[in-house]
This record gives structure tokens, C-alpha cells and sequence, in this order.
């Protein structure tokens, strides 16, 4: 991994001060007269802001979730299918986890599955985020997995077996159904110390529709927003 540095204003900034400055950093990256592949989240939610300010520079996107086409549209950025687009230079998207190495841990928004199609399509995922989402080992945040209903249970045991505790997430008392119609499990107690393994693995359990681990669409580059300003990671 190798490291660059923007520094930051004087002041002391938020959280959310740091969204927006990675959110306006990613702009660097969008390919001017593309389509370019836009995640979902709240730090997404500052580069769509920021795109917006060059929206007659590109073609439009192509989302991952309901929420972030709402928003793309509100501000007059043409959403196209991603089955109507080949190939996306670039894909942008925050991350619950990201290490070292640049695999993530994603999902927090519920928007895995099509955020890890659309990263699959795109030939740089570019992954703005918060210096509190770098970790060592991925496990610390609760691992996402959206699941169709009936296999809920038994993916459930499936965790167990390796150590790890699943919950069905919920939202007003009820399991929460995703863009797709499924279920969300997150999974506590997990350390993933091979990445591409685990995915592989536990991409294959039987009504496993999309494990929140990101190591076959793993990042290329890592803008971190930092108290000292945005550092480049590259991987
Ligand atoms: C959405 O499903 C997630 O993968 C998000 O990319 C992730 O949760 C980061 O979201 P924030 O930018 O809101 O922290």
C-alpha cells in the first residue's frame, strides 16, 4: 500500500466535514463524457452532492440502490441500467470496513448486492471513507449478508459454526427487506483473516445471495478523510 497526502483546513473538522471533502477528493477520478458507477451511503451522498456541481461533464450513472438513484435524479444526473452500459471506468462507494489491502466490509446501507454488481463491472473502485473505517483484520464492524428468507436459519447455524453470531436486521420490528426483496443477517464475532477465501466460501452457501465481504471487487484506491486532510491510499 502507498500513501499521499492532501492537507486539511486549519480547523478541527467532523465527521461529517470529512464526508464532504472525500465525497469532492473522488471527483478527481470520474472520467469526463462517461457514465460513472455511484455507490450508496452517507459519505456517497456527498460525492453525489459533489457531482452534481460537474454534471455536464459526464453522461450520468449508473446506481446501486433505490436511495442513491433518488437522489442522482433530484439533481438532474441521468441514471442508466446497468445492463444498457458496458463497462464503467470507475466506481465510487464508501465502506463500513477497508484494510490494508484494500478489501472492504459493506452492507451497512443494506445495498451490498448491487453495489458488488455494480463494482464488478467497473475497472476501479475508488472507496471514500472515514479514517475510523480502516482496520487491520476485517470483522469489527457486524458482517452484512443479504439472504433469501427460508435459508435465514440455517446460514444462521452456518455462522456459528465458525464463530460467529447472526441477527436478522431489523427496521420498525420487522425484518428489513432489501431493494431486492430479501433478508439482511448481520453476523458479529468474525475475524476474516483471508478475505478471498471467506467470500468464496460463504458466497456459495445455499441462499447466500451476497456476503458484505469486498475482496474480488476489492478497492484500488482508498480516499480517507483524516484529521490532517484526505490521504491516498493505493493498493
Ligand atoms: C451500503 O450498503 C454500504 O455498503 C455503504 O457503502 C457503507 O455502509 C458505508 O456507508 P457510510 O458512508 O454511510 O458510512
Amino acid at each position: 500500500m502507498t500513501t499521499s497526502q492532501t492537507p486539511a483546513p486549519a480547523n478541527v473538522l467532523s465527521q461529517d466535514e470529512l464526508k464532504t471533502l472525500v465525497g469532492q477528493a473522488a471527483l478527481q477520478y470520474v472520467v469526463p463524457g462517461e457514465i460513472v458507477g455511484v455507490g450508496t451511503g452517507s459519505t456517497v451522498n456527498k460525492f453525489i452532492d459533489a457531482l452534481a456541481t460537474i454534471k455536464d461533464q459526464i453522461k450520468g450513472a449508473v446506481s446501486s440502490s433505490v436511495a442513491s438513484t433518488e437522489r442522482l435524479q433530484a439533481l438532474g444526473i441521468p441514471v442508466f441500467d446497468s445492463n444498457a452500459v458496458d463497462r464503467l471506468s470507475v466506481y465510487i462507494d464508501g465502506a463500513d470496513e477497508i484494510d490494508g489491502a484494500g478489501n472492504m466490509v459493506k452492507g451497512g446501507g443494506a445495498a451490498l448486492t448491487r453495489e458488488k454488481i455494480v463494482a464488478a463491472q467497473s475497472a476501479k473502485f475508488v472507496c471514500i471513507a472515514d479514517e475510523s473505517k480502516l482496520v487491520q483484520t476485517l470483522g469489527k464492524f457486524p458482517l452484512p449478508v443479504e439472504v433469501i428468507p427460508m435459508a435465514t436459519q440455517r446460514i444462521i447455524a452456518q455462522f456459528a459454526a465458525k464463530g460467529g453470531v447472526g441477527k436478522v436486521r431489523l427496521k420498525d420490528g420487522k425484518p428489513l427487506v432489501t431493494d431486492n426483496g430479501q433478508y439482511i443477517v448481520d453476523v458479529t464475532g468474525l475475524q476474516i483473516t483471508d478475505p478471498l477465501a471467506f467470500e468464496a466460501e460463504v458466497s456459495q452457501w445455499p441462499g447466500v445471495v451476497t456476503v458484505g465481504v469486498f475482496a474480488y471487487q476489492r478497492a484500488q484506491v482508498c480516499l480517507l478523510g483524516t484529521a490532517s486532510g484526505v490521504k491516498t491510499l493505493t493498493f
